[in-house]
Order: C-alpha cells, then sequence, then structure tokens
C-alpha cells in the first residue's frame, strides 16, 4: 500500500452499517417512554418479561418462519461458529496424519465431544480406509472420490454449528417454553419481550435492517382430554385471542398513537376440508389467470398462492378481488372460531376492519391472523403483526401447545409518534447551579446531591462561570431555574433561586427550597 493509501485508511471515518442507526437524545427519551408504557400495560394483563438470547440456530428459525419465506431464505444474518479450537489440517501432509491428531483433539475437549462430531470423525475414518483401498488397488478414480468426500465431512466437523441473529422472536420464545418445561408452570403462559431484531431488508423509512420489536405471546398446553370439551376449547381460545389484540390496542392508546387500523382475518387450519383445500381452488383460480399476473406472482402460483393476496402491485388488484376467499372455504371448527374472536372483541369495544387478503408472511400461522396499521408511515405502515400459532411448539420438539402473540414494529412507532408532532423536545434540566468560588463549589456540590436525591434533573458545571455566562447556559439547555451561589449566598444561607421563564428571583433557605421546588416541579 503507498503511503498516501495508508494515510486515507487511517483517516477513515467509520460509519453505521446501512440499515442500521444510532439512537439519540432527546428521541431516546421517546424509545424509554414506549417500552415503559409496554412494561405497564403488559404487567396489567399478567405477562412477564423474558429476554431470549439475540443469536439462535439457524435451524430453529427454518424450521418456525419456514425455510421458503422470504425472511429465512433471504433475510438472515447467518455465520457458522467456527471451530478454532480444533487444529488446522494444513500442516498435516496427509490425512492419515492428521485424522488421529483430531481424534485426540475432540478427547481432549468434552465441548467439542458431541454425537455429530463423533460420527463426522467415523465418516473420515470410513472414507480414509477407501481411499487406502483405493490407492493398493491404483484406482486414481475411487481415491480421488473418496478424497472429495473426506473433504467434505472435514469442512462439515470444522464449520461448526450455523447460527443466526434472529429475524423474530416468537421461535426464540417456543424454544425456551420447550427448554425450560414451561408446560408445568400454570396456564397459559404469558411472556412478552422487546429488543432489536435483524433482518436483511431493502432499507428505507420505516424498514431497517437491524430494529426494534415489542412483542407478546400467550403459550398454552393441550390439555389431554380437550377433544371431549372442543366448544368450549374453541371459546376460550377465541377469548385468549381477542385479550390479547385488546391488550395491544390498550397500549397503542396509551402510548397516544393516533389512527391506528386493526385488520383481522382467519387463514383456518391446514387440512383438507379447511386452508390446504382452498389454496387448491386458489391456485386452480390462479393458473387460469396466469398471463394477468406479474413474475412475483407467477411464481407464487407454485410455491405459496396464499401470498399472492398480499400483492401490491396495482395491475394485479383487480383479477385479486374476483378470486375465491378464504372465510368461504374454513372448516366449521375455524369459522366458528373466528366468529367467536370477533364476539368477543366486540366484547371488548375493541374496533376492528375484516380483511380476507392478511394472510401474512411467516408459515407458522393458523386460524386468527392481524395487523394494526398506523398514521404517517408511507408505505411500511404495518406498526404490528400477529396471530394464533398452535402446533409451532410441537413442530420445534415440544409437547402439543397452542400459542397466539404479536409483535410491534417500535421504530415504526416512534415515526408515527414523531409525525404526528407527539416527541419530546430536547431535554430540559429542572435547576442549573450556577456557582462561583471554592466555598460555594462545596455547597454546590452538596445542593445538587441533595437535589438529584429528591428527584430532580440537576447540572452542575464543572468549573466556576461568570454569573452572566450561567445563566446564558441555563437557558441553552433548557434549564426551568438557576440556583445562583456565590459568596454571600454561602455565608448568609440564603439561596437565590431565579425563574428563568419570568426572570424573577426568590431567597430560600436550603430545606425551604427544597420544598418549594418540590411544590412547583
Ligand atoms: P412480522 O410481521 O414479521 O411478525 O413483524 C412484526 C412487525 O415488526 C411489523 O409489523 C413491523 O412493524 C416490524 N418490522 C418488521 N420488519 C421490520 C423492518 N425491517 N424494519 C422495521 N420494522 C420492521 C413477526 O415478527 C412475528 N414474530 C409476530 C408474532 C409474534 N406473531 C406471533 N407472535
Amino acid at each position: 500500500m503507498s503511503e498516501g493509501a495508508v494515510k486515507k485508511e487511517e483517516r477513515r471515518k467509520f460509519q453505521v452499517i446501512r440499515g442500521t442507526r444510532d439512537l439519540l437524545p432527546p428521541e431516546t427519551a421517546l424509545w424509554n417512554r414506549v417500552e415503559q408504557t409496554a412494561h405497564e400495560v403488559f404487567a396489567t394483563f399478567g405477562f412477564g418479561e423474558i429476554r431470549p438470547p439475540i443469536f439462535e440456530p439457524t435451524e430453529l428459525f427454518s424450521r418456525a418462519v419456514g425455510g421458503d419465506t422470504d425472511i429465512v431464505s433471504k433475510e438472515m444474518y447467518t455465520f457458522s461458529d467456527k471451530r478454532t479450537e480444533l487444529p488446522s489440517p494444513v500442516p498435516f501432509l496427509t490425512p492419515a496424519g492428521y485424522t488421529p491428531a483430531l481424534e485426540q483433539a475432540l478427547r481432549e475437549n468434552p465441548e467439542l465431544d458431541t454425537e455429530e462430531n463423533r460420527s463426522g470423525l467415523a465418516l473420515l475414518k470410513q472414507h480414509l480406509s477407501s481411499m487406502t483401498a483405493a490407492d493398493a488397488a491404483d484406482d486414481a478414480r475411487a481415491s480421488t472420490f473418496a478424497y472429495g468426500r473426506y473433504l467434505e465431512v472435514l469442512e462439515g466437523i470444522l464449520r461448526g454449528d450455523s447460527i443466526s441473529l434472529r429475524p423474530e422472536a416468537t421461535a426464540s420464545v417456543c424454544r425456551a417454553y420447550i427448554e425450560h418445561g414451561m408446560q408445568s408452570f400454570p396456564q397459559p403462559v404469558k411472556l412478552y419481550y422487546m429488543g432489536p431484531m435483524f433482518r436483511r431488508e431493502r432499507p428505507q423509512k420505516g424498514r431497517y435492517r437491524q430494529f426494534y420489536q415489542i412483542g407478546a405471546e400467550v403459550l398454552e398446553a393441550v390439555r389431554p382430554d380437550a377433544a371431549k370439551d372442543a366448544p368450549k376449547e374453541l371459546a376460550k381460545d377465541a377469548a385468549i385471542d381477542a385479550e390479547v389484540i385488546e391488550m395491544l390496542m390498550t397500549f397503542f392508546d396509551r402510548v397516544g398513537l393516533t389512527g391506528t387500523e386493526l385488520s383481522i382475518n382467519s387463514i383456518g387450519h391446514s387440512a383438507d376440508n379447511c386452508r390446504r383445500g382452498y389454496v387448491e381452488k386458489l391456485r386452480a383460480k390462479l393458473i387460469e389467470v396466469k398471463d394477468k399476473l406479474g413474475p412475483d406472482s407467477q411464481r407464487r402460483i407454485e410455491t405459496n398462492p396464499l401470498r399472492v393476496l398480499d400483492s401490491k402491485l396495482e395491475s394485479e388488484q383487480g383479477i385479486i378481488a374476483t378470486l375465491p376467499r378464504i372465510a368461504d372455504h374454513l372448516c366449521e371448527a375455524c369459522a366458528t372460531h373466528y366468529a367467536a374472536v370477533k364476539h368477543q372483541l366486540e366484547m371488548r369495544g375493541v374496533i376492528y376492519r375484516e380483511n380476507w387478503r392478511l394472510v401474512r408472511g411467516l408459515d407458522y400461522y393458523m386460524r386468527t391472523t392481524f395487523e394494526i396499521t398506523a398514521q404517517g408511515l408511507g408505505s411500511q405502515n404495518a406498526v404490528c403483526g400477529g396471530g394464533r400459532y398452535d402446533g409451532l411448539v410441537e413442530l420445534l420438539g415440544g409437547p402439543p401447545t397452542k400459542g397466539i402473540g404479536f409483535a410491534i414494529g417500535e421504530d415504526r412507532v416512534i415515526l408515527s409518534l414523531q409525525e404526528s408532532g407527539k416527541a419530546p423536545a430536547q431535554q430540559g434540566r429542572d435547576v442549573y447551579i450556577a456557582w462561583m468560588g471554592e466555598k460555594a463549589q462545596a455547597t454546590a456540590i452538596r445542593a445538587a446531591k441533595d437535589l438529584r436525591k429528591a428527584g430532580f434533573s440537576v447540572e452542575l458545571p464543572p468549573v466556576e462561570q461568570k454569573f452572566g455566562k450561567a445563566l446564558g447556559q441555563a437557558d441553552k439547555l433548557g434549564a426551568k431555574y438557576a440556583l445562583i451561589l456565590g459568596d454571600n449566598e454561602v455565608s448568609e444561607g440564603l439561596w437565590t433561586l431565579k425563574t428563568l421563564a419570568d426572570g424573577s428571583q426568590a431567597k430560600f433557605t436550603e430545606p425551604d427550597l427544597l420544598e418549594h421546588l418540590k411544590k412547583q416541579l
């Protein structure tokens, strides 16, 4: 590298990665308020907080969310958990020399002595002996083939596990439910979470690669005798669905989000007399109109016809309006459940709109699906999505379990609040302490401590300032009061408090000052 290039590299300015951002004050105060509201509202509905890890085995998401979904097939941040503890094969001249070293390393490191690695090692030995046999028989082709297989297995061992940054958290919550045996907790188990999620989407307003969700899940072990009392179970599920949505709308109301619209739908369950039957009818109809559809929808006729209903393409809207609707093809149980959800929402005073095209982009949903949109967000106007996912826990290796939940896009909630003028201004201070003189500094430090203890926000300048400059600074920081401490004030024991809004001044003893401020602020 030339000297110039080195200098340039040294001066390189680092910037956030595309699709990620720094959240700064005063905006972070709004984030905190939104999160605090979620803690408070969710607690009143009996939910407890869960904090799952940010990364999990890739397989967890592909199994739960679906290997063919955009999220899993295109958008996950996936990496391998490199096995740096294993000896590198490079210094060994032959596989025959390397295999014993690998075997020893596995023996010495219990963490690496996994079922998978042991069977990998057995395979390595097998390919190695095929290679030796092929060499002895002078069969170059067989030897090369065995060597190729040997390298493949070795790469698998060295690469280690595939890990992904979480694109969503429902899969993690279900994994945790199984891992901690939560089916033996009082049912249903009600959990909520908040934190960053990661999807490699094309960034735009309201769409980021690191974004934040606030979500909640209700999980309930299926009772062994549930089938005997099917109508009661359906009614119970419907009430739980409606209560989850009610909690969500209460949250939006409390944070002050205006113009929200709740859309609901039922996508039935996967059976021939329900969704599967409907999807076949839909597919048959789509094949008839295939020529009028765009390439994405044409592809989806084969892969996932339901997703055609999601299309935002202007040219497809007329055709979609003529397609068969799932509501007309629900089985009796799903239709009863859907009617009960609507009735339950009405009992709770939750206003909703039915949208038969609401199918959602994750594979785990069944029966209830819902989405909420808000104002001021442009095309990315969904602030929340959710639905029922009975069977997901079982799919991940757990006991038969029902589930329903949602995730709120916090970034979008914040954007919508800002657009409607609900963002907080610069974080001000209650009191700015303008002090001058060494004695005054000691008093100022004590005053700051006492005021902070009483819960006021206080700015204590680290060096003395002329009073004029100090007052200017107090004004810039949006302070409500300036506490003036000079030699006179300290020796008299009477402190001057200036109200910055009107410039008025009054003198207080220390205890009186605290009482006065408590009344005012
Ligand atoms: P989702 O619809 O994929 O559902 O995401 C929920 C919400 O997260 C969206 O409505 C949106 O507000 C926000 N969101 C998604 N992607 C982005 C992005 N790239 N940038 C900003 N915000 C985004 C789920 O994730 C399910 N786990 C919800 C759920 C929980 N279903 C049942 N339980």
